[in-house]
């Protein structure tokens, strides 16, 4: 199939490279020329584990192509993927401008002998699909020199989420869970049904619902996830102030097949691009319809907290004075396995403690290139994680890189001025890193008891 995917970004290039890996024709789309320029030189840009080498391959094999130019990119696609930003506006709902942008867009390119499906990947509220088209359709009829514009049957809207995650993006992509397709248009199903049937050959479903329903599973699936996160930092809160074990917890209830085990993990609160913008849309969404979201706006509030959730521990630790304190800080990324910064919970750590009066080293294996374009010298960037702990009066962890789970404690006790780490991802055993020596603090474990400073 020829395909188009209009934004290139995180969810568009995997898509788009993706797509290609199965043999179809993909022009991607984007307005920013610098980023176009360099994947058509092969250079990629954004890290994601196995994309590099796929995304490669097809560029090579000429499956792949790449335009600034929204008329070429469509030109001979029959099925046009949406994978724009919807950021939240000022009031935390999703800002439609840039899919309604490129709707209006379309509305001047399709011909009307045309057929085409326009899919909509990006997150987006309940009744998009009927905006889309309307916006269409009314592009088209002022475009048109009579007036008449698109009929009807010339295109077909179709909301498919995408539910995959940064870190394993291509493996999501390539074997997903489920696809959902919401349509009510049985040819634009089968359509798209076809394509994505390579991806479903293990027998995972591709669910068809209406375009309402398939919006609305998109903010309902990150916003339960989130919810299983916020909860799990409520216990740990209670950990602490109980003298449990926020692990043991989690096993015991984890291995409960009605809770599951995933999504469990107590830390510094969930960041990224997704999960912060969509619960708050959602809240705004069911505002607009009257409806309180009790659960949601709670889940928000905790994680709001949660981001500093070691601060009153340093602080505490450092005698209630930050000033002049240095601190190594190892993981900038919002989670590991990415480069993306978005709502960082690092980036809420590095804020306070610069408030504070601290300074700050930080290594992270993929993100320091975004961190420095971000905020620039307010910190200073290692290239190891052993270097960042130079001189640093205590480690903070604030992402669960795989290279930071068994660390060389030798080194960083050669490197630290003292034996003290704040570990805002649990990663280390508590009575182990006791053993060393190391006075460790981390979320929901009982620090009083190990502590041995
Ligand atoms: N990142 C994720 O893990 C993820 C997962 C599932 C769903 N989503 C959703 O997918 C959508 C895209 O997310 P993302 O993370 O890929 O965003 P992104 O910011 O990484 O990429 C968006 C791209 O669209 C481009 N763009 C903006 N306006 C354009 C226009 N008029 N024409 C062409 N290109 C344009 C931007 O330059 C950018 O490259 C969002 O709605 C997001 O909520 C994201």
């Amino acid at each position: 199939m020829k395909i188009a995917v209009v934004g290139t970004g995180y969810v568009g290039l995997v898509t788009g490279t993706c797509f290609a890996e199965t043999g179809n024709t993909v022009t991607c789309v984007d307005i920013d020329s610098n980023k176009i320029t360099k994947l058509m030189s092969g250079e990629i840009t954004i890290y994601e584990p196995g994309l590099e080498k796929i995304f490669l391959r097809n560029l090579k094999e000429e499956r792949l192509f790449f335009t600034t130019n929204l008329a070429e990119g469509i030109n001979d696609a029959s099925i046009i993927f949406l994978a724009l930003p919807t950021p939240p506006g000022e009031d935390g709902s999703a800002d439609l401008k840039y899919v309604l942008g490129v709707a209006d867009e379309l509305g001047k390119l399709i011909k009307p002998g045309d057929y085409k499906v326009i899919v909509d990947k990006s997150t987006v509220p309940v009744g998009t699909a009927e905006k889309v088209r309307a916006a269409i359709l009314k592009s088209a009829a002022k475009a048109s020199p009579t007036g008449g514009g698109l009929e009807g049957a010339a295109f077909d809207v179709v909301s498919n989420p995408e539910f995959l995650r940064e870190g394993v993006a291509v493996e999501d992509f390539m074997k997903p869970d489920r696809v959902v397709v919401g349509s009510s248009s049985e040819k634009a199903k089968k359509l798209i049904g076809q394509l994505f049937a390579p991806f479903v050959r293990q027998g995972n479903p591709v669910i068809f619902m209406d375009e309402r329903s398939a919006e609305l599973t998109k903010y309902a699936a990150n916003s339960f996830l989130a919810t299983k996160i916020s909860f799990m930092n409520e216990i740990a809160h209670l950990c602490e102030l109980m003298g449990a074990d926020v692990d043991m917890v989690r096993r015991g209830i984890g291995s409960d097949d009605r809770i599951g085990k995933r999504f469990l993990f107590p830390g510094i609160g969930y960041g990224g691009s997704c999960f912060p913008k969509d619960v708050q849309a959602l809240v705004n969404s069911a505002a607009d319809v009257n409806y309180d979201f009790k659960i949601l706006n709670a889940v928000i509030e905790v994680n709001e907290k949660q981001k500093l959730h070691l601060l009153p521990k340093i602080k505490k630790y450092f005698n209630n004075n930050l000033k002049g304190k240095h601190f190594a800080l190892w993981g900038l990324a919002f989670k590991p396995n990415t480069d993306d910064i978005r709502e960082a919970p690092a980036l809420y750590m590095i804020d306070a403690l610069i408030k504070e009066g601290s300074s700050i080293t930080a290594f992270d294996p993929e993100a320091i290139s975004n961190v420095r374009y971000l905020i620039g010298d307010r910190i200073k960037y290692a290239e190891s994680q052993y270097e960042a702990l130079k001189g640093a009066d205590a480690l903070i962890i604030a992402t669960e890189w795989n290279e930071f789970r068994t660390p060389d404690f030798l080194k960083i006790v050669k490197h630290l001025k003292s034996k003290v780490i704040f570990d805002g991802r649990n990663l280390f055993d508590v009575a182990a890193i006791g053993e060393l020596g190391f006075h460790y603090e981390s979320v929901g474990r009982d620090a009083a008891k190990t502590s041995i400073s």
